[in-house]
């Protein structure tokens, strides 16, 4: 809380010639820790408070150029209680330059005054900054990357401009290379293409050209959300528009990457898949792929699978084989996904608690669509055991983790509610 930064409260109200009303010098007392702010009119104080603090900010920025510090007449405490960087974030605007010569000047002046005959170098304590770098000055922070690759000489501004907006992943094993190989040509040159290895083999990629551009991440058996959650943080991905997440086993003769974008944009989807060839093995009627349409956003389940026609499994619904995020959207469902549950069960049925209006803005499209091949995969490299095939256990794992996942979002939001006082009439679906 930037607040908490006036520790010392001023014994006048007048500061620099400004009265502040009293009731917000008070209010800047009032120790508010990050805790919860629990109604509405602690909420109005705090943002009282913070405006009051904008001000107060902005006008010490303003009068140092033209106060000598005898007519300042303040608490020397109250000096060292206000922090350099917050002032100079503030107050960028207002010629940040003159504030940190004048503040220099001023702490030089001080410390001779004192008798201290050492020049005090000023603290940096940026608050804005990401939790953890307020010491660094904002100007060098870099609190967002991205998968752009860059050359061992020259100068860095003569790197290759090769900025792709969009990235795809695909989870593969060697076995699907051919299938992954014909997938990466429907990607055109404004993908990032990553390929997360749960097989260990990597060099065996090399023969196709664009796997020299792509990023290999090579983990032995992981799975496509462990995966996503380690090396797809938001702020990794950030400068990507998009971002498939895709299983190796689709077929993408009937689909182009940057066609289906242009039909994402259209219908404003936030969160999409594909259409799924009708004769693959289809579990629900929503990622079934419709004739003759563009995109659809809804559909009709089996009688009393969907007693909200709003909710998943008929709208607000697509499945984890071949999802595509907008920025926003994923940086929501990073944020959902477990860092134990990593086949991503149940994960699907959540998706529409990332985005604003759901059943608007989540679709299948149709117009470009994909056949999901069902190949057996990474499912069969579980273990064999009490006489059970590999893909039984990895099966049954699936299906525990889907109780588990519905579970933590049932309690976590029944928590939530409870904690605003809030009796919810039907949570978590
Ligand atoms: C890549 O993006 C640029 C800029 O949006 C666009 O003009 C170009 O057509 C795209 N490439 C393909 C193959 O669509």
């Amino acid at each position: 809380m930037v607040l908490t930064s006036y520790t010392i409260q001023p014994k006048k109200s007048c500061i620099l010639n400004v009265c502040m009303p009293q009731m917000i010098v008070s209010t800047m007392g009032t120790p508010i820790r990050s805790g919860k702010i629990r109604n509405s009119k602690e909420k109005m104080r705090l943002i009282v408070a913070a405006f009051a603090g904008i001000v107060f900010g902005v006008f010490l920025g303003l009068s140092f150029p033209t106060l000598s510090l005898t007519k300042m007449n303040l608490p020397s405490s109250l000096f060292r209680s206000i922090n350099l960087a917050y002032v100079d974030d503030k107050c960028s605007k207002f010629g940040t330059k003159s504030i940190r010569h004048t503040w220099a000047s001023f702490m030089g002046d001080r410390s001779l005054s004192n008798g201290h005959h050492t020049l005090e170098v000023p603290k940096i304590w940026v608050p804005s900054n990401p939790r953890g770098a307020e010491r660094l000055p904002p100007g060098i922070v870099n609190s967002q990357s991205d998968f752009y690759l860059h050359r061992l000489w020259g100068l860095p501004h003569q790197d290759p401009s090769i900025k792709p907006k969009y990235l795809v992943t695909f989870t593969v094993g060697i076995d699907q290379k051919d299938n992954i190989d014909a997938a990466i040509k429907k990607f055109s040159e404004n993908f990032t293409i990553v390929l997360f290895h749960y097989d260990g083999r990597v060099s065996e990629w090399e023969q196709f050209e664009w796997s020299k551009q792509a990023i290999h991440i090579s983990v032995s058996k992981q799975t496509k959300w462990w995966y996503a959650k380690r090396f797809l943080h938001p702020d990794i991905v950030a400068p990507y528009d998009y971002i498939f997440i895709w299983d190796e086993d689709l077929g993408t003769e009937h689909f182009d990457a940057e066609e289906y974008l242009k039909l994402v944009r259209k219908y404003g989807l936030e969160i999409s898949q594909p259409g799924v060839d009708p004769s693959s093995s289809i579990t629900w009627q929503m990622t079934k792929k419709r004739d003759g349409g563009e995109v659809h956003k809804d559909t009709v389940e089996r009688p009393g699978w969907c007693p909200d026609p709003h909710l998943p499994p008929c709208a607000a619904f697509v499945e984890i084989m071949a999802p595509v995020f907008s920025r926003d959207a994923w940086r929501c469902v990073w944020h959902m996904i477990q860092n134990d549950l990593v086949h991503g069960w149940g994960l699907d049925f959540a998706l529409r608690k990332c985005v604003k209006t759901p059943h608007q803005t989540i679709g299948v499209v149709d117009s470009q669509w994909i056949v999901h091949q069902s190949v057996p995969s990474l499912g069969n490299q579980g273990q064999a055991y009490d006489g059970r095939a590999p893909w039984e256990g990895v099966r049954e794992r699936c299906h525990r983790e889907w109780t588990i996942f519905k579970e933590r979002m049932a309690k976590a939001e029944l928590d939530y509610f409870q904690g605003m006082g809030i009796v919810p009439l039907n949570i978590s679906s």
